[in-house]
């Protein structure tokens, strides 16, 4: 991607090491500084790389802060991230510093779908606990009673938030013979609902939830949204799964239904403050655990990145991103 009117390459700096066929197309579109080793950066060293740059990949890992932002270069006039999710990022101070920001929607959908089903079924079916025994060589005998574990088949699947990944989602379950019931800001078009059941507040969703499955955005309104009044509204047995985000869920409150038993059990992809997690969740047993791999795919992770070079190429080619938020 060049100047106008210059052999020069626009500077685009990546903060960390993206899938080989996305780092070739960087490389031939920009003077690309790549992270090969990987190594996340942290604010300040984000915050002095920038100079002389013209634009930013960034990743969720990559806390896109007001303060971080307002220290910026003022050559940086775009900042694409590798992710659907933005609430890394400060969209109003980038705003009013005149940074564009773009994300990777719809090519991680269906990934992220996946996990939310594994989850589901790892949690109900008690897989970690499974896996540990025959790893650890604990696993003495069939039994027919111990451990038992819960039904996915045929339970009422709560959505909150019907959007892509929540349609996705529900599109899955509905071949485990599931019922969809779902929260959203408004109900969607019956089009996508496919007789899914809309209720008009999280509250009143959680009663219809045998399992409740996570895919709002984080923002200020969702966040400590899954709270201990949400959660002992859940009908008994009932399992949480959470694909999104973690601040969207009261760590204490989940943590003390896991606990009591009051919850049967979570699935959880997503923390509050990854990846130093709440340590409690480490020792949870009715708990399924995974680190944050909704969209990690080979085919995703080069799509989310192709998607992302969409955007900066069309930025710096004078024209509107397809995905500017
Ligand atoms: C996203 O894109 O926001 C996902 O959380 C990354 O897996």
């Amino acid at each position: 991607m060049t100047e106008r009117g210059s052999p020069l390459k626009y500077r685009l700096l990546v903060t960390r090491h993206l899938p080989a066929p996305v780092e070739a197309r960087l490389s031939t579109h920009f003077d690309a500084k790549l992270n090969a080793d990987d190594t996340p950066f942290s604010p300040e060293n984000l915050i002095a790389e920038a100079s002389g740059f013209d634009g930013l990949l960034v990743t969720p890992a990559d806390k896109i802060t007001a303060a971080l932002i307002n220290a910026l270069p003022a050559s940086i006039r775009i900042i694409a991230t590798f992710s659907v999710g933005f609430d890394h990022i400060d969209l109003a101070a980038a705003k009013a510093r005149g940074i564009i920001v773009t994300n990777t929607p719809d090519v991680l959908t269906d990934a992220t779908a996946d996990i939310a089903l594994l989850l589901m079924l790892g949690a109900a079916r008690g897989a970690s606990w499974g896996e540990r025994m025959v790893r650890e060589a604990q696993w003495s005998s069939w039994s027919p009673t111990k451990p038992l574990g819960l039904d996915v088949s045929g339970k009422r699947l709560g959505i909150l938030g019907m959007g892509r990944i929540g349609q996705a989602t529900a599109k899955r379950a509905r071949a485990f013979g599931m019922q969809i019931h779902y929260f959203s800001r408004k109900p969607v078009a019956s089009e996508d609902a496919l007789g899914a059941i809309y209720h008009e507040t999280p509250l009143a969703l959680a009663p219809h939830s045998d399992f409740l499955s996570i895919h709002c955005a984080s923002t200020p309104e969702t966040r400590g949204l899954v709270n201990a009044e949400l959660l002992a509204r859940l009908p008994k047995p009932a399992v949480l799964v959470n694909t999104a985000r973690g601040d969207i869920v009261d760590d204490d409150a989940l943590i003390t239904a896991l606990t009591a038993g009051t919850l049967a059990a979570a699935g959880l992809d997503v923390y509050r403050n990854e990846p130093n997690i709440d340590p409690r969740y480490r020792t949870l047993t009715n708990a399924f655990l995974l680190p944050h791999l909704g969209s990690a795919t080979r085919d995703t992770r080069i799509a989310m990145g192709m998607r992302a070079a969409d955007n900066l190429e069309a930025f710096f080619g004078g024209k509107e991103p397809g995905d500017r938020l």
